[in-house]
């Protein structure tokens, strides 16, 4: 009998990279697997022994060997350097028109550099974003691929008939050329960031404004997931809130106030930076983590500045909406922001981004899942060229909406002192975005003053540019010539 050949191989056996693999012998394929380690092939098919769909490997050679061609090889590993080590050690294997799928956190402009080398070798690369951690990893997750689009027709059934559905539709579609996939990823994450951070914004409120305890707190979220918050975040939150530790105590309360990040969110807050596109929450979520890292600081200045000593007035039930409508307004705030910065790359690298579609991968399967996204994907089906959210008919009627209680909640929070980085920023964004003449008009005369940059007049066609001598002891040349 002719012996078994993958559909697939998967490289890199840590715990996504198992999930994935399990995940795509239930959907009829044959994955070949191999890692680093090699016993760990060993351990999992021990472990793994009923799933007869698994061909383990000892040897890159026969890895390779094992799969059907082209070959598909999928990287499970560590972002960064590793990646690149094992291209490099698979590459002399491969013959052209095989196709090597990188599925770790990958930085967008590793996966554009990657995507170019292996071109020119006649390699087909694909750089996939994979959100859901272990649990989207074996039961569906989503799945954002991008890079050679000769390649997609190869990985396409496998990557659709693993990944997460809504209402029948697969959370994975091709996403772009290049780097694409893995920018989709990183504006997920950054925006993950943001959601995360804003939930424990309004919990802080519900809190300390309100005095909740964390059984309330639970039911409350829980109401929450009922309506148009409904999203994995707020759920598992509102698990969070009942788990208790060995000693009875709820386990919150021992969890050390400091934030980790692997730096996803911080690449999404330097690209918009880059861009010039103004997506202050995902970097204040950013900051907010740094923030909580100086716990000593923190510490020490807490003892010197006591805050506010004023006390919530508000009816406990009223607040309680407001808050959620502030979570709500601050949400829509923030994804508009991330398709602008998304529009924005589209534009920049001609990816040709569609954004329904990556509102629709978003839908489920990964950590943001949330009803709202069915609402973006809505939006942007009806008008494929909406240059701002804020500007769809839901939105728009949605803002106006919370929009009372959204400054209420924030004004409450200032007058108590208790820190809303994201609530804050999302509003302040909101009044500057929707803002006709801003203030900038006099910044432009400080920079003229000082440094001859010049500026442009309402009076006078864009483009043409004035200085003026302002102190009278300035000349009348511009610094036009060294602008960037
Ligand atoms: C996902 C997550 C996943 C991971 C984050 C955590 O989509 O499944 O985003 O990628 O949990 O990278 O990031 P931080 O450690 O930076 O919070």
């Amino acid at each position: 009998m002719a012996k078994e050949m993958a559909d697939i191989g998967l490289i890199g056996l840590a715990v996504m990279g198992q999930n994935l693999v399990l995940n795509m012998c239930d959907h009829g394929f044959t994955v070949s697997v191999f890692n680093r380690t090699v016993s760990k092939v060993d351990e999992f098919l021990k472990k793994e022994a009923n799933h007869k769909k698994i061909i383990g490997s000892h040897t890159l050679r026969e890895f390779i060997s094992s799969l059907k061609k082209p070959r598909k090889v999928m990287l499970m590993i560590k972002a960064g350097d590793p990646v690149d080590a094992f291209i490099d050690h698979i590459l002399p294997f491969l013959d052209k028109g095989d196709v090597i799928i990188d599925g770790g956190n990958s930085h967008f402009p590793d996966s554009q550099r990657r995507y170019e080398m292996l071109k020119s070798k006649g390699i087909l690369f694909i750089g996939t974003g994979i959100s859901g951690g272990e649990e989207g990893a074996r039961h569906g997750p989503s799945i954002m691929p991008g890079g050679n689009l000769d390649a997609w027709p190869h990985v396409k059934p496998i990557l659709q008939s693993i990944a997460a559905r809504v209402e029948g539709e697969p959370c994975c579609d091709w996403v772009g050329e290049g780097g694409a996939g893995h920018y989709v990823k990183m504006i997920h994450n950054g925006i993950e960031y943001g959601d995360m951070q804003l939930i424990c914004e309004a919990y802080d409120l519900l809190k300390k404004a309100l005095g909740f305890t964390y059984p309330e707190l639970s039911k409350i979220f829980q109401t929450w997931n009922q309506g148009e918050l409904n999203s994995y975040l707020i759920e598992i939150t509102s698990k969070i809130f009942t788990e208790i530790d060995t000693d009875k105590q709820p386990l919150l309360d021992k969890i050390l106030d400091v934030a980790g990040q692997k730096g996803t969110g911080k690449w999404t807050g330097i690209n918009a930076l880059d861009m010039g596109v103004p997506v202050t929450l995902i970097g204040e979520a950013v900051f907010a983590r740094c923030l909580s890292s100086l716990k000593e600081e923190r510490v020490a200045v807490s003892k010197v500045f006591k805050g506010p000593s004023e006390k919530c007035m508000q009816d406990k039930k009223v607040f309680t909406e407001a808050i959620q409508h502030a979570l709500y307004a601050s949400k829509i705030i923030s994804y508009a922001q991330g398709f602008m910065l998304i529009r924005h790359a589209s534009e920049a690298f001609k990816w040709k981004l569609n954004y329904g579609s990556i509102a629709l991968m978003w839908r489920g399967g990964c950590i943001i899942r949330s009803k709202f996204l069915g609402k973006i994907k809505e939006a942007f089906t009806k008008n494929p060229d909406l240059k701002n959210l804020l500007m769809d008919d839901f939105f728009k009627k949605e803002i106006r909406r919370t929009e009372k209680n959204f400054r209420l909640t924030v004004s409450e929070g200032i007058k108590l002192g208790i820190p809303l980085p994201c609530f804050s920023s999302a509003l302040t964004f909101f009044d500057g975005y929707r803002t006709e003449r801003l203030p900038a008009y006099l910044l432009q005369a400080q920079r003229d003053f000082f440094g001859a940059h010049t500026y442009e007049r309402v009076d006078k066609p864009r483009g043409e540019f004035f200085h003026t001598d302002w102190s009278g002891t300035g000349g009348i040349v511009s610094s036009s010539s060294y602008n960037v």
